[in-house]
């Protein structure tokens, strides 16, 4: 059992290099399951119903999110019925979208959480509260359960890696678009990665155009920010799930650089 999980899709750049690259990851990898986060995939931020079906038509079976959320306001109109696009769990009660959805394939059935963290992003509910009463709903239904932990700060990922330790089958972070190389499995069996990366434009600062970053580290003053052209990257995770356990078996990044491609 494999879960493929795609790290923040950024704008049109990040959506071609996954298009471009899934078919030949499936063939690679022939993942069960393939879950992305498209919080930046509308131009950077938030998502369309479009973009969204685009993405699932690729063979992504659900999207996460995260603190870009609400950018789009195109997302009002079908959070609320696309039962396989999920917003943060712990944002406020009566916020329209569900924090939890699942997969169900033949081999199994995986439970996708998404949550925010607290440090460094907005204020929000008790992201470990909340992985509390999701996972234990969760655990009723599956044992494979999957937590894409949208966060600044590496402490707080780790920290809600190790209190669902055993509970889940892994936890990798997303939001930094930055692939951190520490994936492990930890003692009691759930998969780590602090993040996943980005997909999207290799030369601009987190995907967008290096310009008008740095003038607004210079100045101070509000810029808006767009996505950065040129060469483009894919990153992703790959964890391999015990059909007796749920546990990760295999943990392993994927990055692909599409200028210089190792994948044949
Ligand atoms: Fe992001
Ligand atoms: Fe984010």
């Amino acid at each position: 059992m494999k879960l493929l999980f795609i790290g923040d899709i950024v704008g049109a750049p990040g959506r071609e290099i996954v298009k471009e690259y899934l078919p030949r990851l499936k063939r690679k990898y022939q993942p069960t399951f393939i879950v992305a986060n498209g919080e930046n995939s509308a131009n950077g931020k938030g998502i369309t119903q479009k973009i969204a079906k685009e993405l699932m038509e690729a063979g992504i079976q659900a999207i996460t999110l995260g603190n870009h959320t609400w950018d789009n306001k195109e997302i009002f109109d079908f959070i609320e019925e696309e039962e396989r696009v999920i917003r943060p769990a712990n944002f406020p009660p009566g916020t329209p979208g569900n924090g939890i959805t699942y997969v169900k394939q033949p081999e199994g059935e995986l439970a996708i959480i998404n949550l925010q963290g607290r440090a460094f992003l907005p204020p929000l509910d008790c992201p470990f509260a909340a992985a509390d009463q999701l996972v234990e709903q969760a655990r009723k239904r599956t044992k494979y359960i999957f937590v894409d932990f949208h966060a600044e700060a590496t402490s707080e990922k780790q920290a809600l890696a190790w209190y669902l330790d055993g509970r889940i089958s892994a936890l990798v972070g997303t939001h930094t678009h930055v692939q951190t190389g520490d994936e492990r499995i930890l003692p009691q069996g759930t998969g780590y990665l602090t993040d996943v990366g980005m997909c999207g434009p290799s030369d601009g600062i987190l995907g967008m155009e290096r310009e008008t970053v740095i003038k607004r580290f210079l100045t101070q003053l509000p810029v808006r920010f767009e996505v950065a052209g040129g060469p483009t990257q894919l990153n992703a995770v790959l964890i391999t799930l015990d059909r007796t356990t749920g546990k990760t078996a295999h943990i392993q990044r994927i990055r692909i650089d599409a200028e210089h491609p190792y994948m044949e």
